[in-house]
C-alpha cells in the first residue's frame, strides 16, 4: 500500500499544492527512498530464492539423501509431498531425470497421466511440489521438444554417462541397478556397477 502511493507519488510528478508543499521535508523524501529501496530489495531476494540455487547456509545444514543434490529445508515438504503423491503407482523418480517443462505438464494436467486420472492435489501442495521439482531439475534447451519418457530425456542420458541399457528404461527398471529406489535412493547401486 504505502510502497504503491509512493511509487505513484514518484510517477506522477505533480507540483503538490502549495500548502502541502511547505510539509515534505528532504528528510522525509530521503526515508521514504530507503523505505522503498528496502522494500524492493527484499523482493528481489524473494525472487532469487525461489530460483536460485541453494544457498550455502541451507545447505550446510541439511541432511544428505540418497539423491543427485542434498535437499535444502526449505525444499523437505515439497519432497515429502512429491513422495506421496508419486509413489503409489510406480517409484517416484528423482527430478533430475526429466526436463523443469516436463514436470510442469505433468503436474498440470493430472487427469490426463499415460492414460491414467490422478489424484487431484489441492492447490498449495501443488505449489509446494513444484517448488521442489523446479529447483532440482533443469531447464529444456531453446525449442527442444519436450520429452515424456525417460528414454527420450537428455538428462537421464546425462545422468547415465557410462550405461548402455540393453532395455528401455521403465520407473519398473530403475531397481535392477539401483536397488533402493524403495527408498528414494539413486545413489547406491547393485555391485556389478
Ligand atoms: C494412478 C497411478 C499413478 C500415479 C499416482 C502417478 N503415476 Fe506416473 N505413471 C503412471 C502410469 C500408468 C505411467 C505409464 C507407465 C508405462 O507406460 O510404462 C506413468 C508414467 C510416468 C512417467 C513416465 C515414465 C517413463 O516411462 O519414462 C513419469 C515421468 C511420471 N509417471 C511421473 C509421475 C508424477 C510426477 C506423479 C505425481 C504427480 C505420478 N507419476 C503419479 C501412473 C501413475
Ligand atoms: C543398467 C543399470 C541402470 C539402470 C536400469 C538405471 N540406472 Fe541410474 N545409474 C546407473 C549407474 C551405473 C549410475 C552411475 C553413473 C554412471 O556410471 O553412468 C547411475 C546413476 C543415476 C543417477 C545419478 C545418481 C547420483 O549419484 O547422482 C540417477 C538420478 C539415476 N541413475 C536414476 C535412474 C532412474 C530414475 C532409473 C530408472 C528409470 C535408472 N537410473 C536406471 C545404472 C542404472
Amino acid at each position: 500500500m504505502l510502497l504503491k502511493r509512493v511509487n505513484s507519488r514518484i510517477r506522477q510528478r505533480r507540483p503538490l499544492p502549495a500548502n502541502r508543499r511547505r510539509q515534505k521535508s528532504p528528510v522525509i523524501i530521503l526515508l521514504l527512498l530507503i523505505l522503498t529501496s528496502l522494500c524492493l530489495g527484499w523482493g528481489m531476494e524473494l525472487a532469487l530464492g525461489s530460483n536460485g540455487k541453494p544457498d550455502l547456509r541451507a545447505q550446510a545444514s541439511a541432511a544428505v539423501t540418497g539423491t543427485v543434490d542434498i535437499v535444502p529445508e526449505r525444499y523437505r515438504l515439497g519432497q515429502q509431498l512429491y513422495l506421496e503423491n508419486c509413489s503409489s503407482c510406480h517409484i517416484a523418480l528423482p527430478p533430475e531425470v526429466m526436463p523443469t517443462e516436463t514436470w510442469r505438464q505433468l503436474l498440470l494436467d493430472l487427469n490426463q497421466h499415460y492414460g491414467k486420472r490422478l489424484e487431484p492435489i489441492l492447490r498449495p501442495s501443488l505449489l509446494a511440489m513444484w517448488s521442489y521439482i523446479r529447483q532440482f531439475s533443469r531447464p529444456l534447451k531453446e525449442k527442444e521438444a519436450t520429452p515424456y519418457r525417460l528414454t527420450q530425456s537428455r538428462y537421464f542420458k546425462a545422468l547415465h554417462p557410462q550405461v548402455k541399457f540393453s532395455q528401455p528404461v521403465r520407473p519398473a527398471t530403475c531397481v535392477s541397478c539401483h536397488p533402493n529406489v524403495a527408498q528414494y535412493d539413486y545413489r547406491s547401486l547393485t555391485t556389478e556397477w
